[in-house]
């Protein structure tokens, strides 16, 4: 058996291409941005073909870079961007449309119908997720609806569906010559058109949006020994590995933080921030705002289910001081900003770019801040940012209280925005428990390859996974009481703000 065992990660704003040996350390990596196309209001778009090349790139750098080749590693994985939504021609390999990108919001009148005629609760049901333009389905009713063509092709079987790990699959394991067209349960459970107890697609479901089932991939357990084929010689490897997982990069971080027990819990601080508490083989209905997913399935063991808090905008919002404000030249420089004062000045910042997302699923919230007066300075705007993304999570965990009764006595943390240790103080103050951060921040592709590595036997159970993780740093709550209660009570009031605003 080779040494390593690979993962790509197509992420929102990059793709990543990670090299791991058995003990979960990192061996070598190569990382490239793409473009984020933003044609209107509310459109966020992706170029799959951009994409795809991107994904070649890094796995061919990485490889150089460390001397190694296809016969180096023992399997690959994928994880990727959850619900970003392509179409393509199987024939040509062709997209019909760019990518229809997770935080896009052109799907809203499609979203709002769903729940005006009843429909929205069978999805609810089935789907275990509210109506909302966050999922693929209604992605790909606009599309079969707007792009010339593309519904008689899908009713051909020419046009097909895929989010991004389908359409790197395809095109990784041959792509007009025959590409396995193939998604996992944890993608397919963000559609909106997966049952999640018999875990496959829902004629009912697929009637609602006008899909034909023909353009849908195959879905297969995330761990899987031979279900998603091989690279290829051609292909960027220069030789054939098993492709042996897929997972939406979520749930990837829950797997790489070795959350594999019932009431385990992890919060990815990315674009959005996303907690998932592992609720086990139980599929629990949320009361509370949450979304019911699935969390993973290893060969043929049954499915495990978790309850997600999906925040749309946290890491972006620190990007969005840099590129339309001006006032940091670069994520790290928030840290230094928002550190000038010593608190945030009577500012607060709810960054609803996207509508809310849970658990508040408002898609026509507009973002507000709140609080200022003359005194304040762009410290005290930095601060505040950060402190948005800890009350975020602050609202999320008070609802996997309320829907689960787990309350959480850490918080493991994982993404870019750990980086920023300041705003991981403020999260312990703000949530009132500790916070700890792995020594593999990179949880994401490190859990893709742990599913990949499962399904050959390179790693020989979960068992043995938790013994590769290992605390980095942990940071424990110094606010009073008083100042945390009064910090939210505040925080709510700028939320409800950002309701009202619509109704005006
Ligand atoms: O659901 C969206 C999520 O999968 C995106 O994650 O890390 O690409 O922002 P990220």
């Amino acid at each position: 058996m080779a040494d390593f065992v690979g993962a790509v990660d197509q992420g929102t704003t990059s793709t990543r291409f990670m090299i791991f040996d058995h003990g979960g350390a990192e061996v070598g990596r190569h990382q490239l941005e793409h473009e984020q196309i933003l044609p209107r209001a509310g459109w966020v778009e992706h170029n799959p073909v951009e994409i795809w090349e991107r994904t070649s790139s890094v796995i061919r750098t990485a490889m150089n870079r460390h001397g190694l080749d296809a016969s180096d590693l023992t399997a690959l994985g994928i994880t990727n961007q959850r619900e970003t939504t392509v179409v393509w021609d199987r024939r040509t390999g062709r997209p019909y449309y760019n990518a229809i990108v997770w935080q896009d919001t052109r799907t809203d009148q499609i979203a709002a119908m769903l729940d005006r005629d009843g429909r929205g609760d069978v999805i609810r049901r089935k789907a275990g997720l509210p109506p909302a333009t966050y999922f693929s389905g209604g992605k790909i009713q606009w599309i079969l609806d707007n792009v010339d063509g593309a519904r008689a092709a899908a009713e051909r079987g020419d046009a097909i569906f895929g989010n991004t790990d389908s359409w790197l699959m395809w095109n990784l394991t041959g792509g007009v010559d025959g590409g396995a067209h193939v998604t996992d349960v944890t993608n397919a459970s963000r559609t909106m058109l997966m049952d999640l107890e018999t875990l496959d697609w829902d004629d009912e479901l697929l009637s609602f949006f006008g899909i034909p089932r023909t353009m849908l991939p195959q879905i297969r357990p995330s761990s899987d020994a031979t279900g998603y084929g091989e690279t290829l010689s051609a292909g960027p490897l220069g030789g054939s590995v098993p492709l042996t997982a897929i997972l939406g990069d979520q749930q990837a971080a829950t797997v790489g933080q070795v959350c594999f027990a019932p009431g385990e819990a992890k919060n990815t601080y990315g674009t959005g921030n996303f907690m998932l508490l592992n609720t086990g083989t139980d599929i629990v209905r949320s009361r509370s705002g949450l979304l019911t997913t699935v969390c993973y399935q290893f060969g043929d063991q049954p499915a495990v289910y978790a309850l997600e808090g999906s925040i749309a905008v946290t890491g972006s919002a620190v990007q969005w001081l840099r590129d339309q404000l001006g006032i940091i030249s670069g994520a790290a420089q928030s840290e230094a900003l928002a550190a000038q004062v010593e608190d945030n000045g009577g500012v607060y910042f709810v960054p609803a770019f996207s509508g809310l997302f849970a658990p508040y699923w408002r898609s026509d919230a507009r973002g507000a801040i709140v609080g200022l007066s003359r005194y304040n300075t762009n410290a005290h705007l930095a601060r505040a940012t950060l402190e948005s993304i800890c009350y975020q999570t602050r609202d999320v965990t008070e609802a996997m209280a309320a829907d689960s009764g787990v309350t959480l006595d850490v918080l493991k943390v994982d993404g870019g925005v750990t980086a920023n240790r300041l705003c991981m103080q403020l999260q312990a103050d703000i949530l009132g428990v500790p916070v700890s951060r792995p020594v593999v921040a990179e949880t994401t592709a490190l859990g893709a390859a742990y599913a990949a590595g499962l399904a050959v036997g390179f790693w020989k159970s979960t068992d043995e996974l938790r013994q590769n993780w290992n605390e980095q740093e942990r940071w424990q709550p110094t606010w009073s009481p008083e100042r945390r209660a009064d910090g939210y009570t505040k925080w709510k009031k700028a939320v409800q703000r950002t309701l009202d605003w619509v109704e005006v």
